[in-house]
């Protein structure tokens, strides 16, 4: 990661603009918990177009200044040249930089694929869509796709490697129907327009039999994935597990009404790499698909994240709570307090937020009393929106 450390020295003047580079407040740490902690700044500024946050902290005698590891942007450029403009603006003496020479592998670009805010903003498609969760090694979800033209594929994977592997593959046999993307299956489907789906695939997820809360399969997951089928869509589970076919089997035959059919040693046209270790071990394979039956009501994915108040911000500072409030379906816990320096009511409130396997940390910044996220909303998730809901009745009190 990128970082100067440079002899302490008096801040620099704010606002005020270097190399291209427009530093806008700085907010220094307000100790709200009362645990001994040494004073850390926050530096909000713009370059190219891009704000983000620098953080600078003192290092033995000295400072330390690197970018904020919520707001940080890439490439990675931006960053190293926000950290020069900085100690230069400063005529700090640098005892340490490597901002000169340091490389930092860039994640791949590839047209296919896809950050989950394209799913939230910009995705239409006429066609079909069908959705293969923890595509893998990919031999399944490149079959479908190329036996299928007119389908639009969603492919969904946490290991990254893998992703790799499936865009060579979607590049070498110039397949332009599939979608990839780096995201938690378990929470996917709230982007996704209900009734649009043909078919979800689930094919031999890990069984975590010692962490069921990890599982794809959750009365939460079947009604999402029964709520974005359309009618006759099909959730298809494939496992060789027995603990994860029962498991699943009790999940959906607690629904109120529904078809499900089950399969043993069902034989498909592709096997895939963990199919084949399994059958070698003569182990039975079980299909349990679901048929969705029902038309459900459509989705708002445009939720207002904004705050229609304002608010005393050195009031705040003393009743912001300082334990995490859990809900049944959502967290809030705040973790740091920021005020900006020669500045009336403004600061930073650094806070984690929302679903328990895949929170969120943004900051809040409240600019004369009025508040906003920084960097933008956060995703209309479920648990994003109750908690937004929340921190709105803490902050407007
Ligand atoms: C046992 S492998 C099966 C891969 C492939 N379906 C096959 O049959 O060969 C399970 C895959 O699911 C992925 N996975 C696990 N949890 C996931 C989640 N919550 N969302 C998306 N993918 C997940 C893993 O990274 C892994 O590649």
């Amino acid at each position: 990661m990128p970082h100067i450390v440079f002899e302490k020295k008096e801040l620099i003047t704010i606002p005020s603009q270097k190399d291209g580079v427009d530093f806008k407040f700085i907010a220094k740490s307000y100790n709200f918990t009362q645990k001994i902690r040494k004073i850390e700044y926050r530096i909000a500024l713009e370059n190219e177009s891009k704000e983000f946050l620098l953080s600078l902290k003192p290092k033995n005698d000295d400072f330390m200044i690197k970018a904020d590891k919520v707001t940080r942007l890439s490439p990675v450029t931006l960053v190293k040249n926000a950290l020069n403009a900085y100690v230069n603006l400063n005529n700090a003496k640098v005892l340490f930089s490597n901002t000169h020479n340091l490389k930092v592998k860039e994640e791949a670009k590839n047209e296919y694929l896809k950050d989950i805010n394209y799913f939230v903003d910009d995705f239409t498609t006429d066609k079909e869509i069908q959705i293969e969760i923890g595509f893998g090694s990919g031999r399944h979800l490149l079959h479908q796709a190329k036996t299928n033209p007119n389908i639009q594929f969603i492919g969904l994977e946490i290991h990254y490697p893998s992703i790799e592997q499936l865009l060579k593959q979607l590049e070498l046999q110039n397949i332009t129907n599939v979608l990839v993307v780096n995201y938690d299956a378990r929470l996917f489907m709230e982007f996704i327009e209900s009734n649009k789906v043909g078919k979800i695939f689930v094919h031999f997820p890990v069984p975590w039999d010692k962490k069921p809360h990890r599982r794809i399969y959750s009365n939460e997951f079947v009604n999402e994935a029964l709520r974005v089928l359309k009618v006759s869509g099909t959730l298809e589970l494939r496992t060789d597990s027995r603990k994860y076919f029962d498991f699943c089997t009790e999940v959906l035959t607690n629904l109120p009404k529904g078809k499900i059919t089950i399969d043993i040693n069902k034989d498909l046209a592709v096997s895939s790499k963990y199919e084949d270790r399994w059958k070698k071990q003569g182990k039975n394979i079980y299909d349990v698909v679901l048929e969705a039956q029902n038309i459900d009501e459509s989705i708002n994915l445009n939720f207002d994240f904004s705050f229609d108040f304002k608010i005393d911000f050195n009031k705040t500072l003393t009743m912001i709570p300082t334990k995490s409030l859990i809900e049944k379906d959502y967290f809030i816990h705040i973790e740091e307090l920021y005020i900006v320096e020669n500045s009336q009511n403004s600061g930073l409130i650094k806070l984690t937020m929302g679903n328990f396997d895949r929170p969120v940390t943004k900051y809040l910044y409240v600019n004369e009393g009025n508040i906003s996220y920084y960097q933008g909303n956060p995703l209309p998730t479920s648990s994003n929106i109750n908690a937004h809901e929340k921190l709105k009745e803490i902050l407007s009190r």
